[in-house]
Order: structure tokens, then sequence, then C-alpha cells
């Protein structure tokens, strides 16, 4: 066995440095010459992302649509290679592993999908579709991955017997178990939560957190849990890592985002939020809203990339970039890419108007927020 295997199956201890990302960028090259066939021009995916993360924590990463939280989920996951930058795991550097030396990688790293029906090869039955993990990286007999199958499925809160159904057989919260107990079966040390209960009904949706909270518990897992808004991970998540555009542009413990956001983007995902003991005019809520669309990420602004829509931007804020550090009388560990951050109560004030009845039926759904 070679020392990155022994490395990548060695256990850890809660607290332990799991994850460290480093300035790690991901450009899609974009054909845009069909004549000449040449890439001339790239998506800035993922552009610059730093964090790190300890073993038992949940990051919860949001951002809208197109920002880059798959592309970085498939990154750390090394589903795709890294345009530039580094990702340690348990201190190895995985952004260089060989095919042989990313087995033991593909074993502690998994992902959990939104739509795990479209994951699940609907001809093949339950049981055999979890047997997977135990054929492609054990030995086990037969009979013994059918015990560890059951086991697995009544572990993640499936009837054993249902063994030989298929995945249609299932209904959509039944069937995100079934990715669970997929992504659980070799006893990982990270899963990777891309959107796992935004497909599903909001009663559901706390079943399935709750379940992943108890796995972690029992586990001793580490999660990164992917979502659109901040409603859904604020219950799980020990700290949030804010993206726009391919950047964060604000990371911090989740109740530092939460009580004192500092990047005006955060204000406004968080305005967003029908939170009881947020900003009420008129008995509704204040939100910040956000004038134009959510720029290409092909062609991003200069400068801070969220100044054509952000409501204090001025004339430096195009031309120079913000770095992503500590501001004062900020606690560490909570850190904003912001030339003017958000001072405390001027989140209100930037909530200049009321939404119309368009904008509040566009508003994020809050599923799930019980605050
Ligand atoms: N394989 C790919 N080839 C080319 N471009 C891609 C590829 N995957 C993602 N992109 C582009 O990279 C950007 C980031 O996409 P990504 O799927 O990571 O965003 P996301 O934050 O997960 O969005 P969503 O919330 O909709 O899932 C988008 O502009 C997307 O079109
Ligand atoms: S740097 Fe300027 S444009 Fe960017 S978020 Fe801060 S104030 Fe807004
Ligand atoms: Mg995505």
């Amino acid at each position: 066995m070679t020392t990155t295997e022994v490395d990548l199956e060695a256990q850890t201890s809660k607290g332990d440095l799991l994850l460290e990302v480093q300035d790690v960028a991901k450009y899609f090259p974009v054909r845009n010459n069909a004549l000449f066939n040449r890439a001339q021009a790239s998506v800035k995916a993922v552009d610059g992302v730093s964090l790190s993360l300890r073993v038992g924590e949940t990051l919860g990463v949001v951002g809208e649509s197109g920002c880059g939280k798959s592309t970085l989920a498939r990154l750390i996951a090394a589903l795709h290679p890294v345009t530039s930058g580094r990702i340690r795991f348990k201190g190895r550097e995985i952004t260089t592993l060989d095919r042989r030396h990313m087995r033991p990688l593909r074993r502690s790293i998994q992902m959990v999908f939104q739509d795990p029906y479209g994951s699940l090869n609907p001809r093949r039955r339950v049981g055999s579709i979890l047997s997977d993990p135990f054929a492609v990286h054990t030995q086990m007999s037969r009979a013994e991955m059918r015990e560890q199958v059951r086991d697995l499925m009544s572990r993640v809160g499936l009837s054993p017997e249902h063994y030989n159904r298929f995945p249609a057989e299932f209904s959509g919260g039944q069937r995100q178990r079934i990715g669970i107990a997929r992504a659980l079966a070799l006893r990982p040390d990270l899963i990777i939560c891309d959107e796992p209960v935004s497909a599903l009904d909001v009663s559901i949706q706390a079943q399935i957190i709750n379940l992943l909270e108890d796995l972690q518990d029992e586990f001793m897992l580490t999660y990164i849990f992917i979502a659109h808004d901040l409603s859904v991970v604020r219950h799980v998540s020990d700290r949030i890592a804010v993206m726009y555009l391919g950047k964060i542009v604000e990371t911090g413990p989740v109740e530092e985002i939460y009580s004192s956001s500092r990047h005006p983007y955060t204000a406004s995902l968080l305005s967003a939020v029908p939170v009881a003991d947020r900003a009420f005019k008129n008995g509704r809520k204040a939100r910040v809203i956000l004038s134009g669309d959510v720029p290409s990420p092909q062609n991003p602004p200069t400068g801070c990339r969220f100044h054509p829509r952000c409501p204090k931007a001025q004339a430096i804020c195009s031309s120079a970039e913000p770095p992503l550090e500590q501001k004062p009388g900020d606690p560490v560990g909570h850190l904003t890419a912001c030339h003017f951050p958000v001072e405390a109560g001027e989140a209100l004030a930037l909530a200049s108007r009321e939404p119309t009845d368009a904008e509040d039926a566009e508003a994020p759904d809050a599923a799930g927020e019980q605050s």
C-alpha cells in the first residue's frame, strides 16, 4: 500500500482539518466559432475559491443559480480537474492524484444530488443499486453485501423488505433516502449534499434534514450542504460561504452571518427570507431589491463582480476587486469581500422600498424556516 492510500484512509478525529481548498478555479472553454472550432472564451464557473473544513463540521454553500456551487462540489469530489489551485484532503494534495490513488478518495468523498431519481437506474432494483459500492470497492460475498444493504436501508429509514423494489415504486423522499444510503455505504468522511431537499415537499425536507443530522452524529460525517438560499441551510450549517459569480463573497459562522452580514449580496439574500424577527414594513417584510440579472460568468464585471447590482456601489467598486478579509470589529473567521461593508442596522436602510406583489411571488421559497 502506498503512502497516499494510507493517508487517505487514515482515521480522523472530530475537529481535525479535513479539507483545504486553496485559490481553486474552474474555467470551462466555450467554443464560439463553429467554423474554426477554437476555444475563444471560457466560463469562469469557479474563480479563486479558498475554504477549509474540519471533521464533523457542516459548511453551507449558498448563492443564486449559476454562481458555481455545483462546480465547486465537483472539483472537491475530484469529478472535474481544476484549472488552477490546490485541494488537500486529510493533508494530501488530491488535485494531482492518478487513477489508482483516486480509489480511496472515491470512497472518502461522496455526493448526494437534488434529483436522486436521475442517478438511479429505473430498471434496476434498489437492493442491486445499493450493492454497487460494495461490489466495486470491497471483496464481500453476495450474502454479505445483501446483509450490508439491508442494514443500510433500515439505517436511512427504508424498509429492508423493499430490497427488490424499483426506484419508481418509492416516493421522492424515499428516493432521496436511497441516494443518501448509496453515499453512506462505504462510510465516507465527507458528503457533499448538492441541493438535497430542494425538490421535496416541505414536510419531507425536514425529515431528510433530520436524517442527515442523525447520520452526521452517528458516523462523524463532515458535510458541505449546497442550497440556493439561506433558509434551509441555517439549521444544518456551522458555517456558511456565500458565492456570487464564481467567488466566495462572504463566509463565517452561521449565526454571525444571519445577525451581522456585511456583504450587500448576503444582506439581499437574507432579506428575501421571511423570518419573523427580520424587518417588517407595514406588516410586510422589507426586502433589498437587486436590480438587473446575474451577469454572465463568461464575461464577469470588472472590480467587484457585484457592482452592477449593488445598492452601495461607488466608483472604486468597478475597478478594484475587494479581497475576502476580516473587517474591523468582526470575529475571526468572518470574512467579507467588499469595499463598503454593511454596518449594523444598515441592511434595513438598504431595503428602500417594499416589494411589489410580482416580486413577492418571485421570492425564494423559505421552506423549512422555523425561526
Ligand atoms: N460542464 C460544463 N461545461 C460548461 N459550462 C458549465 C459546465 N458546468 C457548469 N457550467 C457553467 O458554469 C457556471 C456555474 O454552474 P454551476 O452548475 O456550478 O452553478 P450552480 O451554482 O450549481 O447553479 P444551480 O443553483 O442552478 O445548480 C454556469 O454558468 C454553468 O452554465
Ligand atoms: S465592493 Fe462595492 S459593489 Fe461590491 S459589494 Fe461592496 S459596495 Fe457593493
Ligand atoms: Mg448546482
